[in-house]
């Protein structure tokens, strides 16, 4: 059989940061020092950086003359009408306001419509989404896709929310205790699994039916659209940026982080259709963001954000984007690393409880590739596992996290195949090392969000 070709990024490098290499017993040094936690690592001492995708991106060349013509006026800048134009257009809806990044956004929304007794549905709440509405009082309930229980199987759209479990909830609960139904479009807690149209269209059609309210998190929605491209053949000849059309139209509201979709390194964006709830984010904007013509951004910001968002529908790009990540993926699986498949749109989970069967829980398999990968290679990533979703109970013993995952989140248009080639062939040395190594025990944890700064010990 022919090989493959090999897909080349379809840009060439303009301008270049330079990697330091490090020696691997330099590395076990600061390891050690950072307390076995790659987020207390310096930047400069990691040759990878797959920690996440968000605000990581590489701008294109004309984004960066954007940020030169950027308009930097407190009030009507020019830069925030040409962003304002591009998400009408996008989204459909007549309200856009700014924001700094996805969360404040989220704090804007969420103050509003939460509080005590109230209940969110989503098909997975990421993090940020959960701890925005929980602060408010509210419950935040997960209806992941019966079919993404099984990590392995081929099913196309994973991201997809449990539509009997959704109706189910709203009964149970009464439409009126829902504040909203939220749509993560790609699913990220769920591994960056795609959400289909036909699902879209039936979550729609239930919150028409008992009137509630429908978020819409499109914060990789280009991403989103490639698999609907790909994967539901009535949109094999739509564009990209049409089907983020028609999904961003089922919204009443769209929220959206711009450092990942936006090709940004900051920024975020809340539109919606009610006057009334506009108003009201509004006043809550001016007092937390900025004006509404800027929502605690640059001028030059909102310009690199405008064209960012035309940028990342380009087919080349998606394409390259897509199967880049895919590529990663296949060739870990290729070597027997056990992937969660299929792999999504912008990063590559490892199952590390599969990886180190000799490692119990207790110990945090996902701590162990994450420093392992950092020790061999100079690769940051992140754990999402007992780590990060741990609880104990009254007796001080772990309650495990569902899963014992390790994300590779891949930044936009940064890496080149060769880096990546290099990732894979890093897990050769891990796949040597499987039986040798130990777990960790924790030293040291604030109470909230500990996987940020807690420090570990090896066993
Ligand atoms: N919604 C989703 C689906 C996200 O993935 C993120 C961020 C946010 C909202 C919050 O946006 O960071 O701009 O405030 N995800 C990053 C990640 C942090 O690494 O996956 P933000």
């Amino acid at each position: 059989m022919k090989k493959e070709r090999t897909l080349a990024e379809p840009f060439r490098i303009k301008m270049v940061e330079p990697l330091r290499m490090t020696s691997e017993s330099y590395r076990d040094g600061v390891l050690r020092e950072a307390g076995y936690n790659p987020f207390l690592l310096k930047s400069d001492d990691v040759y990878i950086d797959l920690l996440t995708d968000s605000g990581t991106g590489a701008m294109s060349d004309r984004q960066w003359a954007g940020v030169m013509v950027g308009d930097e006026s407190y009030a009507g800048a020019r830069s925030w009408q040409h962003l304002e134009s591009v998400v009408k257009e996008l989204t459909g809806m007549p309200y856009i306001l700014p924001t700094h990044q996805g969360r404040a956004a989220e704090r804007i929304l969420y103050g509003l419509i939460g509080g005590k007794n109230k209940v969110f549905l989503s098909n997975t709440h990421f993090d940020t989404t959960r701890a925005n509405i929980e602060f408010t009082g509210a419950q935040a309930i997960d209806l992941p896709a019966a079919e993404a229980a099984d990590t392995q199987s081929d099913f196309p759209f994973k991201g997809n929310m449990d539509l009997l479990k959704m109706e189910r909830e709203i009964i149970n609960r009464g439409s009126e205790n829902i504040a909203a139904v939220i749509m993560t479009i790609t699913n990220n807690s769920a591994g960056g699994q795609p959400v289909s149209m036909e699902n879209m269209r039936a979550v729609r059609a239930l919150c028409s039916a008992h009137k509630l309210m429908l978020v819409v998190d499109g914060c990789r929605m280009a991403e989103n659209s490639y698999f609907i491209r790909h994967r539901e053949p009535a949109y094999a000849n739509k564009s990209y940026e049409a089907i983020a059309r028609e999904v961003n139209a089922m919204a009443d509201v769209f929220i959206m982080s711009a450092k990942k979709d936006g090709l940004v390194n900051i920024g975020g964006v809340l539109a919606m259709k009610s006057e009334q709830l506009y108003r009201q984010c509004t006043n809550l904007l001016i007092i937390s963001e900025g004006f509404t013509t800027y929502g605690g951004l640059a001028g030059r910001d909102m310009e690199a954000m405008a064209i960012g968002l035309r940028e990342v529908f380009d087919p080349d790009y998606l394409h390259y984007r897509i199967r880049s990540t895919m590529y990663l993926g296949e060739q870990l699986r290729a070597k027997g690393v056990p992937v969660l498949w299929p792999v999504g749109g912008h990063a590559v989970y490892v199952d590390a409880k599969k990886l180190y069967s000799n490692i119990p829980v207790e110990q945090f398999p996902g701590q162990v590739l994450v420093c392992d990968l950092y020790l061999k290679g100079g690769i940051r990533c992140v754990e999402v596992g007992s780590v990060m979703f741990g609880k104990y109970d009254k007796n001080n013993c772990l309650i495990p996290a569902q899963h014992e995952l390790v994300r590779l989140a891949v930044p936009r248009r940064v890496y080149t195949q060769s880096h990546i080639d290099y990732v894979v062939d890093v897990f050769d040395d891990i796949l040597e090392l499987t039986d040798k190594t130990n777990g960790y025990r924790i030293v040291e944890e604030p109470p909230f969000l500990r996987h940020f700064t807690a420090r570990f010990e090896k066993i």
